[in-house]
């Protein structure tokens, strides 16, 4: 199993560019492979996740180009033109994968299996099962609700006005898949808005859409098209580091062009309630993006005192893969921090609420779990961690956030079972260790 030990307390400085967005990589190949004609894809992150989920495509029958790194070129076969692959479809780590695929596979004239790993085959599925099958999908899951899925083709979705009752992008996406391939219309409607990268995807490739934030609405029987894509950087990655910059004295980072679809961005709400030094420069709708431009900034982040606050639940959706990183800034902020709203932490790649509070306590911070959230008592001392040894339980956001805790720490951290990190973030030692961080392979 593949180890860190991290330690530095050595400030962060220079210049950085974080990997593709992982989200919209997903999409960019989904529908490209779905669209009438070729789709150039840049920025495309290669991650295991992305990787895993062209692979799918692959299986049946997409043909993906990789012209250079970060770069595919998806020749689409339109939205009837996938072939029955011959065994299961894998998608490794990634829940966006297989919750967007089965919106996508229900609507196809073939049987197929989605697949996943350990982790994976651990996370429920009923959230997308329930609402496709209410379309007239046939989805077999595993007792419980879990992976592997499989999924009966069978032509004659029904489009639905669908209320979910969960924020989750994933099962939005999900349905609105399905909607292409339904007869009538499909609504969905959210009880808080969730990232729309789906939605605005689906425009830039001249599906006719309706949405705002918390909705969307479109038709069955149209035609994707595709051209080119150009992905954002993941706001999710830099949040590490602009975490990593505002706990170490002495920080300077500068981030270049990440994402900041305000969908993503809530972490960068809270730090600042937080008292963090985070300027945006340089502010653009992203450059020759013919389909789905998305904004884009520089962020210059300062070392700064932070301090404890009750994050606003309206930004827990806004911030979901963002809380490993949060909770060790709430670790080094002056006084208490509480997260409440935040239940689908604890269905994520790991528990995340128990896994980062297990590995937080390890290394001395007073942390109290709640079903929903946490609070932690911060700046226990001069350095708010101990040294000593963290499980991120195959998560890699968890990894991530326990490598910027330990540039804080008194003595080295251990961070055991990292592999995963190459899920999101292929290069994220190289990065950090170039930016200052002390992080080796143990
Ligand atoms: C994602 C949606 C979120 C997020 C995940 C990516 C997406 O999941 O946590 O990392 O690309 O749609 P949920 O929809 O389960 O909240």
């Amino acid at each position: 199993m593949t180890s860190w030990l991290a330690n530095s307390n050595q400030p962060l400085q220079g210049e950085l560019r974080v990997p593709g967005d992982k989200s919209v990589s997903h999409r960019a190949v989904m529908l490209g492979a779905l669209a009438e004609g070729t789709t150039h894809v840049h920025g495309f992150l290669e991650g295991e996740d992305t990787r895993a989920t062209a692979r799918v495509f692959e299986a049946m029958g997409v043909r993906i180009e990789t012209p250079s790194a970060s770069e595919r070129i998806v020749h689409g076969v339109g939205l009837h033109g996938l072939k029955t692959p011959t065994g299961d479809l894998d998608c490794g780590n990634a829940g966006t994968g297989m919750r967007l695929l089965s919106g996508v596979l229900a609507g196809q004239g073939f049987d197929s299996v989605l697949v996943g790993d350990a982790s994976l085959s651990k996370r429920p599925m009923r959230r997308v099962i329930d609402p496709l099958s209410m379309m007239g999908a046939l989805i077999e899951p595993e007792p419980g609700g879990l992976p592997p899925l499989r999924i009966n083709g069978r032509k004659g979705l029904q489009g639905i006005d669908f209320k979910s009752p969960v924020a989750s992008a994933q099962v939005k996406s999900a349905v609105l898949l399905a909607g292409l391939y339904a007869r009538g219309e499909t609504t969905v409607t959210e009880p808080h808005p969730t990232r729309d990268y789906t939605e605005r995807m689906l425009a830039a490739f001249g599906w006719p859409i309706e949405f705002q934030p918390g909705f969307a609405r479109l038709s069955g029987g149209h035609v994707l098209r595709g051209g080119e894509v150009a992905v954002p950087t993941d706001f999710s990655s830099a949040a590490f580091f602009l975490v990593a910059a505002s706990i170490v004295p002495g920080s300077e980072l500068r981030l270049r062009a990440v994402g900041m679809n305000p969908r993503r961005t809530g972490l960068l709400a809270v730090l600042r309630l937080m008292g963090a030094d985070i300027r945006e420069e340089r502010a653009s709708g992203q450059s020759g993006s013919e389909h789905g431009a998305e904004p884009v900034a520089d962020l210059v982040v300062r070392h700064a005192p932070l301090h404890g606050i009750e994050v606003p639940e309206a930004l827990v959706p806004d911030m979901i893969d963002e809380f490993p990183a949060l909770f060790v800034a709430a670790a080094c902020a002056q006084g208490r921090t509480v997260v409440s709203g935040a239940a689908e932490l604890r269905i994520k790649e790991s528990d995340r609420i128990a896994t980062m509070a297990a590995g937080l306590k390890a290394l001395g911070v007073d942390i109290t779990e709640m079903p929903d959230g946490a609070v932690i008592e911060g700046g226990r001392a001069r350095l708010p961690f101990r040294g000593g040894s963290v499980d991120s339980h195959g998560d890699h956001r968890i990894a991530m956030s326990f490598a910027v805790a330990a540039q804080r720490a008194e003595g080295e951290v251990l961070i055991e079972d990292v592999a995963n990190v190459a899920t999101s973030f292929p290069g994220f030692v190289e990065l950090a260790t170039g930016a200052g961080m002390g992080l080796i392979d143990a």
